[in-house]
């Protein structure tokens, strides 16, 4: 059913923040406010969806917070709300506020839960729905780039260039462990951007004690053969299984009698890969996920995500942006349980990839 003007639109981002979330706020409350729709923001995810905490958007905030990570609303993983009880209050919240659709911008778990919604009463019907993707670790399917990816690859890849300076200064190897979940995208992205000399991730499916001998050699390599090498640089994505004080350590004692001066550090980003001002790769994405969104709801589309083409995303390009394909949100999640199984074609793809980089990057 299509949207009419003054109809209310909520939106809201969930779980882990992504830089550029602001940037799709900013987008849909500029869209929606030229299409006459009353625009309203929810605090913190699924969490103030069930607290019933709806905010006008102020277009100047949103101008001035897309600027920045993290996000204006706020963001939250909510316990209550993927259980029966909380969807049903949920639902009547929804009701209750006369939303005729709302927008989730968030990973896996927020777009389980859009797809949770879709029975919603809205204010003349059923509750229209599109989801947004937002996610560092880039393990959504039916999108090929999710919001906050490229930032934090960015963030990486600077944090790295630092962490080289010291480590040259030193001739030290540096173990570097970055977010991404179970996901290596962004830890192999940003390697090979990085010049790692290696990529750990947890899709190859190594032993411990493969990833200490391919570690070990790499170093030995670095420091005996005749080489101008003065540091070695390792990404390991959090996703491996292995500890990243256990790898240093076992490392260090497998060659500590043949090279008793290899000097290895530990560095664990964290939260710094999530943080930090939006790319401007990132803004353009929310911005265009969120025009292409709000208009496809206007239209009266429902229960999509908005993706951006690219490998693997055969769907047509949406009448709203060429760059921009909708996909039933149920296949959305089929399609991302099948790339987290390494079971999709692009998973397959990736995997092998990741085997093929690896050897390169030993050189
Ligand atoms: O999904 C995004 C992400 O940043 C992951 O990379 C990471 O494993 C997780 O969220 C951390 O979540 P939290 O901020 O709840 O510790």
């Amino acid at each position: 059913m299509k949207l009419e003007p003054k109809d209310k639109v909520g939106i809201l981002t969930s779980g882990g923040d992504a830089p550029g979330m602001n940037s799709v706020l900013r987008g849909a409350a500029r869209v929606g406010a030229e299409l006459g729709f009353e625009m309203v923001g929810i605090e913190d995810g699924y969490v103030g969806l069930l607290a019933e905490r709806f905010v006008p958007l102020d277009l100047r905030t949103l101008d001035e917070a897309s600027r920045r990570g993290g996000t204006v609303l706020g963001t939250a993983r909510s316990k209550v709300f993927p259980t029966a009880e909380g969807q049903a209050k949920a639902k009547a919240i929804i009701e209750k506020q006369g939303l005729s659709a709302l927008i989730v911008v968030g990973g896996n778990g927020s777009l389980t839960g859009a797809h949770a919604l879709l029975s919603a009463r809205g204010k003349n019907g059923p509750l229209a729905i599109g989801g947004i993707p937002a996610s560092i670790d880039n393990d959504l399917g039916s999108t090929s780039m999710a919001i906050g990816v490229d930032t934090a690859m960015n963030t990486i890849v600077e944090a790295c260039d630092r962490i080289c300076d010291t480590a040259t200064a030193h001739r030290r190897t540096f173990i570097v462990e970055v977010m991404g979940r179970d996901c290596g995208y962004l830890a192999m992205t940003a390697g090979i951007a990085a010049g790692a000399d290696l990529v750990l991730v947890r899709e190859t499916d190594k032993s411990d004690d493969e990833m200490v001998t391919q570690v070990a050699r790499i170093i030995e390599r670095a420091y005996t053969e005749p080489s101008s090498r003065r540091r070695v640089l390792i990404i390991k994505s959090e996703g491996v299984r292995m500890a990243t004080a256990a790898l240093k350590d076992a490392v260090d004692a497998r060659l500590s009698v043949r090279l008793p001066d290899v000097d290895s550090r530990i560095t664990v980003l964290g939260h710094v890969v999530r943080g930090g001002t939006p790319t401007a790769f990132d803004r353009l994405l929310g911005a265009r996920l969120a025009n292409a969104t709000v208009r496809a709801l206007a239209d009266g589309e429902t229960g999509f995500m908005a993706g951006w083409v690219g490998p693997g995303i055969t769907r047509a390009p949406s009448p709203y942006d060429p760059y921009v394909v909708f996909t039933p949100l149920p296949e959305v999640l089929e399609e991302t349980e099948r790339l987290h199984q390494g079971d999709s074609p692009l998973a397959r793809w990736r995997k092998r990839v990741y085997r093929e980089v690896e050897t390169v990057l030993e050189r």
